[in-house]
């Protein structure tokens, strides 16, 4: 028997939203030694880190990201480490066209960002992957705490919130879902595409604990206050929400990963 070696960058375990979203990638991503991996949307390193020690010295990561703060914290943790590891600041919507290809192209919680056509920032990705070579990518795909959401409807209806109502009716259609995905891999003629769906419970008390939760607030809750024109209206509504979670508890986030492979002969 083979006993590997401990991993001196493993995703880490503390973390209840990249980590998990990251080992689906990485059960879908072909990593090998010697690999030239684009790692986009890379925040602080989930889960460039994981790759750069997996593909070695011989092997190259460009890990990206459009937050300067972002990169500055990723090369702190990386220090003098994995010299074969660089974070840049890029945005991942519009790569240079001098950008060399890659074999591999991973971005762990991505495709929300690819805005305001995500189909276009798949295929400016596509250009930048290597014939034969697996983009894979993940996203909480549309069904992603949809008993909140089904909750926020029906109190928005029972409190006359109609123009509310309609902008998150909206925000509710605009998030990509499973099929976007299938499509856009189809269009661009990658092949054993595999669009596969992971449930993934969060867990949250009432009140302050659902209103401050780090997964929810500054993402998804915050676009239910985005609703609203008249904040204190906002607050009060959500205050009422936050009250009610036995109701739409448990919360499922629905990770997607989204993978497929560049024909070899590909002319994109
Ligand atoms: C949810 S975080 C994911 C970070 C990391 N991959 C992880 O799993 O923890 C999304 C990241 O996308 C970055 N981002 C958003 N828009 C971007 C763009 N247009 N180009 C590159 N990065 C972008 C944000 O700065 C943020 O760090």
């Amino acid at each position: 028997m083979t006993i590997s070696p401990a991993l001196r960058w493993p995703l880490p375990k503390h973390d209840y939203w990249s980590t998990p979203f990251a080992e689906s990638l990485l059960h879908h991503l072909d990593l090998r030694s010697g690999l030239g991996i684009l790692d986009v949307a890379c925040g602080h390193g989930i889960p460039a880190f994981y790759l750069a020690e997996h593909v070695g010295p011989t092997g190259t990561v460009l890990a990206i990201d459009a937050s300067a703060g972002q990169v500055a914290r990723a090369r702190a943790i990386q220090g003098s480490h994995l010299p074969w590891l660089r974070f840049d600041c890029m945005d991942m919507r519009a790569l240079p066209p001098d950008l060399p290809t890659f074999e591999r192209i991973t971005g762990n919680l991505s495709v929300m960002f690819f805005r305001p056509d995500r189909f276009k920032v798949v295929e400016g990705l596509v250009k930048h992957l290597s014939p034969g070579g697996q983009l894979v990518l993940t996203f909480p795909s549309r069904g992603t705490f949809d008993s909140l959401w089904r909750h926020v409807d029906q109190a928005m209806i029972w409190q006359g919130l109609i123009n509310e109502r309609e902008r998150f009716q909206t925000y509710l259609y605009e998030r990509p879902s499973i099929k976007d995905a299938q499509e856009w891999l189809q269009q661009l003629e990658l092949e054993r595409i595999d669009v596969t769906k992971y449930p993934l419970e969060v867990a949250t008390g009432p009140g302050r604990e659902f209103l401050h939760h780090p997964l929810l607030r500054g993402g998804f809750l915050d676009d239910v206050y985005e609703c609203f024109e008249d904040q204190e209206l906002a607050e009060a509504f959500m205050q009422r929400i936050s009250e009610d979670t036995p109701r739409f508890t448990p919360l499922i986030a629905q990770r997607c990963v989204m993978s497929g492979w560049k024909a070899t002969s590909s002319s994109i």
